[in-house]
């Protein structure tokens, strides 16, 4: 359901006293006079204040609004009363924080869409959930909780946004992809249909992601490559052994991993036979192969899925 709904205006405040702090006031404060328009006899959010963990923005007029100080501070001065929440902090893992902080002291999470987004009846959007002005929500999308959708975001049919992910302005999510848990999309940045970006994986503004990114991996660009990649020939961008690698880095849940033709079941502790399964599957995934029992079992080296990845080779099984 859609916070706006109903009649009673909720107390609300908005946890952090920055940028997006003043935007997610604005968008409560649009989404009231929206229920208002729309007929509803009351708005929808009483807005109390700004809540900072900072001490020194306490007191602080943002606006027609005041910081009140911490979570504790102002769940003490509140105390007994129902208060809602919008965690408006930028950094995915410290809005994570703030909000277990938040829902220690009871506060329960608002969600905030502005009248102008469109979202599908078929889409969901979680708890905590901020979707700014002029975004599109497709049918079959999930929007986990407490996401951030900033201006102009369009996401695509059937597309997940896991919990905590951030999605700068005018950033394209394709249909069928998925976002990871705390993941970070830059402004503008663009995702071909159907890739997954990692949990915790960031991509720089203006890129364009064209394949998987691993777990925690940034990438820039277009195609959008590893940081650390970056500087092979561009030539080399679309060589098996990066995808692979990235395959590699996220099975063994080790993004400074390397792995070479030579690299082999025995360098690398944990490459046991789930692991080794695992790989056979994402390649699999990756390249569109149908590796038979068999041959994963001969398989010892990355040189191995290398070899059986050439063409004439594959015609062969
Ligand atoms: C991707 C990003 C997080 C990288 O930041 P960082 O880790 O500090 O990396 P650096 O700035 O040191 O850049 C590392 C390299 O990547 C390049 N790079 C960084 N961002 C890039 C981008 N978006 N596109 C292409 N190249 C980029 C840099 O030029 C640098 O190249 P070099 O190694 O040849 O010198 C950052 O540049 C970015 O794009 N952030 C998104 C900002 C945004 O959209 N904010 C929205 C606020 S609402």
């Amino acid at each position: 359901m859609n916070d706006s709904e109903v009649s009673e205006p909720k107390p609300l405040v908005i946890i952090g006293a920055g940028g997006l702090g003043t935007e997610v006031v604005w968008v409560a404060e649009e989404a009231n006079r929206g229920a208002v328009r729309s007929g509803s006899p009351q708005p929808c959010w009483s807005v109390l204040g700004f809540v900072d963990s900072d001490l020194a923005k306490r007191g602080y007029q943002i606006g027609t609004y005041i910081v009140l100080g911490t979570v504790e501070e102002t769940a003490t001065k509140f105390e007994g009363k129902e208060i809602w929440f919008l965690c408006a902090v930028g950094d995915n893992n410290a809005r994570e924080k703030m909000v277990r902080a938040a829902e220690a002291v009871g506060w329960k999470p608002a969600k905030l869409i502005h009248p102008s987004a469109i979202i599908s009846p078929d889409a969901r959007i979680g708890a905590g959930s901020y979707i700014a002005p002029g975004c599109v929500v497709s049918p079959g999308a999930q929007v986990g909780s407490h996401v951030i959708v900033n201006f102009h975001v369009s996401v695509g049919h059937d597309s997940i946004l896991e919990d905590y992910a951030q999605i700068c302005p005018g950033a394209r999510v394709s249909g069928g992809c998925r976002v990871g848990k705390s993941a970070f999309l830059g402004s503008n940045a663009s995702l071909t249909p159907g890739v997954v970006v990692g949990d915790d994986a960031v991509v720089g503004a203006n890129s364009h992601v064209v394949r998987k990114v691993a777990k925690g991996i940034t990438v820039v660009g277009c195609p959008a490559q590893s940081v650390h990649q970056r500087h092979v020939p561009e030539s080399n961008f679309l060589q098996p052994i990066n995808l692979i690698q990235s395959i590699f880095q996220e099975i063994f849940d080790d993004p400074k991993l390397e792995v070479r033709p030579s690299t082999n079941r025995n360098d690398i502790p944990n490459w046991d036979s789930l692991a080794h399964l695992k790989i056979a599957l994402a390649i699999d995934e990756a390249f569109g192969t149908r590796f038979t029992t068999s041959e994963v079992i001969e398989f010892h080296s990355v040189g191995d899925f290398l070899r059986a990845l050439e063409p004439t080779n594959r015609q062969k099984t």
